[in-house]
């Protein structure tokens, strides 16, 4: 299967850690790789173009839009915080994107949505993608209106989203709970390419997630995407359980699936 199904990809957030992750991998699936950032993040390398552009500038996320035909969308607030630069970020920001998208014709968009849209679901649960939201904080919330607005665009619009609540994304699982919830970078470069390259994605939600074997997600729901994980997070259970000490059962961070997020803030407003 040719996975180069695409002329022009744009990223967002290229400057970010996912971001800097995927590159090198995305180039595989497309012609062009259009790279944006507010944030500056050095020269554009082969088949690469850079637009820098703030997401809350309408007329900036528009002109990167251009000549696209999908879109991984990875720029934002990616951690709890104060509400002004969510705001700015993840509402408005993602309400940029889509227009944009609608006006320029583009037809399919990765949404790097979170865990922390069902942040306060406890540990012992498993959950589907049928399973309400409960965020854990502000910056859940603004995933959760992202989620809710790519299904608006695809209802009205015909605009394809995988909403992908990526558990977390890192080398390697830091502490005991990315057991569950890690996502090797090459699953995510496996589970971006099968909503990339599906035939018909329609509107998804998928828990981004290894084949860990500890897991409080259950992808039944995603099956069309055809996503196959190929890693896990067990290799690495015996070293987070050596480095880390046993949980206190009564600590929030434990209970619930969110971890740290549940206990973050209040935040003061700042704009
Ligand atoms: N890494 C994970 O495990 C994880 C887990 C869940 C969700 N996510 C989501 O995946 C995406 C990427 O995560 P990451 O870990 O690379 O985050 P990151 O914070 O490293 O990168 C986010 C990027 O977005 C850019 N950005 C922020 N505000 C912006 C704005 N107003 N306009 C334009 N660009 C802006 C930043 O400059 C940054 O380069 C985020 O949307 C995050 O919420 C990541």
């Amino acid at each position: 299967m040719t996975i180069n199904a695409h002329n022009r990809l744009l990223m967002t957030g290229a400057a970010g850690g996912l971001g800097q992750a995927m590159r090198g991998r995305l180039k595989a699936n497309c012609a062009v790789l259009r790279l944006s950032d507010r944030a500056e993040f050095g020269p554009a390398h082969s088949h690469e173009e850079i637009m820098l552009a703030d997401l809350a500038d309408a007329d900036a996320v528009l002109a990167t839009m251009h000549g696209v035909d999908a879109v991984v969308h990875f720029g934002g607030i990616s951690v709890e915080g104060p509400f002004g630069p969510i705001l700015q970020a993840n509402i408005l920001g993602v309400y940029n994107l889509y227009e944009a998208a609608r006006k320029q014709g583009t037809k399919r968009i990765v949404f790097a949505s979170s865990n922390h849209v069902t942040g306060y679901y406890r540990q012992s649960e498993t959950i589907t993608a049928d399973h309400a939201p409960r965020p854990d904080g502000l910056y859940g919330v603004s995933k959760a209106f992202g989620e809710d607005l790519s299904r608006f665009y695809y209802d009205r619009y015909g605009i394809e989203t995988a909403c992908v609540r990526i558990g977390s994304s890192f080398p390697e699982p830091k502490d005991r709970r990315m057991l569950a919830s890690w996502l090797s970078y090459d699953d995510l470069h496996r589970l971006i390419t099968a909503c990339l390259t599906t035939p018909v994605l329609g509107h998804s939600i998928i828990f981004g997630m290894s084949n860990n074997s500890v897991t409080w997600w259950d992808n039944a729901r995603a099956r069309h995407v055809g996503y196959a994980p190929q890693d896990s997070s067990d290799v690495f259970r015996e070293a987070v359980f050596a480095r880390t000490p046993a949980p206190d059962a009564s600590d929030p961070a434990v209970q619930f699936q969110g971890g740290g997020f549940v206990k973050a803030g209040p935040f003061p407003f700042t704009g």
